[in-house]
């Protein structure tokens, strides 16, 4: 009976929006269209491995991972809070142990007290889809990791596609092609406190060898024999308060640049696309409920009291093993191994930059 009682309620839960219910037509991604772009030399500057950097007339740059090395850029400023966006297109074929990452970060600055927040792409073997981690880090919190891992609703070596992140002083949402697809909010008193990323971020864009761990626990390893491996960037989007080139970053989240990017924070949070809707968030669910592979806030086994941020449903609970994986049997069971939860980027870049 109560499993007939937490079907039908799991049903309902997460068809919610099925038929012609004005909730559920059209594409919510509004606001993203209009938002402007910045050309890469003026946003941004060459990270590593420049030789494998290459910037197209169109003003696509590629990032390029060879047996020699990987490449990345980074953006000339750091920024407190914005919409950071890029459309991205994967390298194709088999890409087994290859990692793109389009992330914030500051731990060039802050050695045990960086924030980060991540998309990274994990590469699989040929015919095996390319799955996608987010992850959240802030005020050094590297040994409480906030990871979730989602199965790619498309193939992201085909076309390019929008990855957005906006990050305000109430909270981090995680975006594809302008559907939210993980909100994580700060909350004042037994919230995040200093686990939720506060301090000017730059923007970095990496490809990489992740041999040891992207591709089922380092099974797989990057094979150079299918290389190079080059994923496109465009559509460059750093909409937040920069950080004053000439100043120390370690001042800026102090008093003076929160009140001098007042009204920039006021922009970006009554932004089209940073009002989080009931539509939004129940086209948030549906992506959810279809993509996820591993969250955090169901791995009970890691985390016995879930983290504050997140928002604990009995329902949605049943789906997840108590070690936080997917149980719905529609999803892709090639590789019953997952891949492993990454580690911070910043440590990974630092042994790629050599
Ligand atoms: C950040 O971490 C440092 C060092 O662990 C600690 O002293 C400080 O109180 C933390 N800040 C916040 C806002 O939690």
């Amino acid at each position: 009976m109560m499993a007939v009682a937490a079907a039908v309620t799991l049903l309902l839960f997460f068809a919610s929006c099925m038929g012609a219910s004005v909730f559920c037509t059209g594409a919510p991604a509004a606001g993203f269209e209009d938002v402007p772009t910045v050309p890469f030399d003026e946003g941004f500057t060459p990270l590593f491995g420049e030789s494998n950097l290459g910037l197209s007339g169109d003003g696509t740059v590629r990032v390029t991972l060879d047996r020699h090395t990987g490449s990345g850029f980074i953006s000339k400023h750091y920024f407190h809070h914005g919409l950071f966006s890029a459309d991205v297109r994967l390298p194709a074929g088999h890409t087994a142990g290859v990692v793109v990452a389009f992330y914030l970060s500051n731990g060039d600055v802050f050695d045990d007290t960086h924030d980060e927040l991540d998309f990274e792409f994990l590469g699989n073997r040929a015919g095996h889809r390319w799955r996608m981690q987010t992850n959240v880090y802030g005020n050094g919190s590297t040994a409480r990791g906030r990871e979730e891992r989602y199965l790619m609703p498309f193939d992201p070596s085909a076309a390019k596609h929008r990855f957005s992140v906006l990050w305000s002083s109430d909270a981090v949402v995680f975006f594809v092609d302008g559907t939210p697809v993980r909100e994580v909010q700060r909350r004042a008193g037994a919230g995040m406190g200093g686990d939720y990323p506060s301090k000017p971020m730059a923007v970095y864009v990496t490809i990489w060898d992740g041999s040891t761990w992207a591709t089922e626990n380092g099974k797989y390893t990057v094979d150079y024999r299918h290389g190079p491996f080059t994923a496109e960037f465009s559509g460059l989007v750093l909409r937040g308060c920069p950080a004053d080139a000439t100043g120390d970053i370690r001042q800026l989240h102090r008093a003076t640049s929160v009140h001098r990017c007042a009204a920039r924070e006021r922009e970006l949070t009554t932004a089209e696309y940073a009002v989080m809707t009931a539509r939004k968030r129940a086209a948030m669910r549906r992506w959810r409920w279809k993509q996820t592979l591993y969250t955090v806030c169901y791995d009970t086994d890691r985390y016995p009291e879930a983290l504050p941020e997140c928002d604990v449903n009995a329902v949605e609970r049943q789906m997840f093993e108590r070690w936080g994986e997917s149980k719905v049997a529609f999803r892709s069971r090639q590789s019953r191994v997952e891949t492993p939860l990454a580690p911070p980027l910043v440590s990974m870049n630092m042994m790629q930059a050599d």
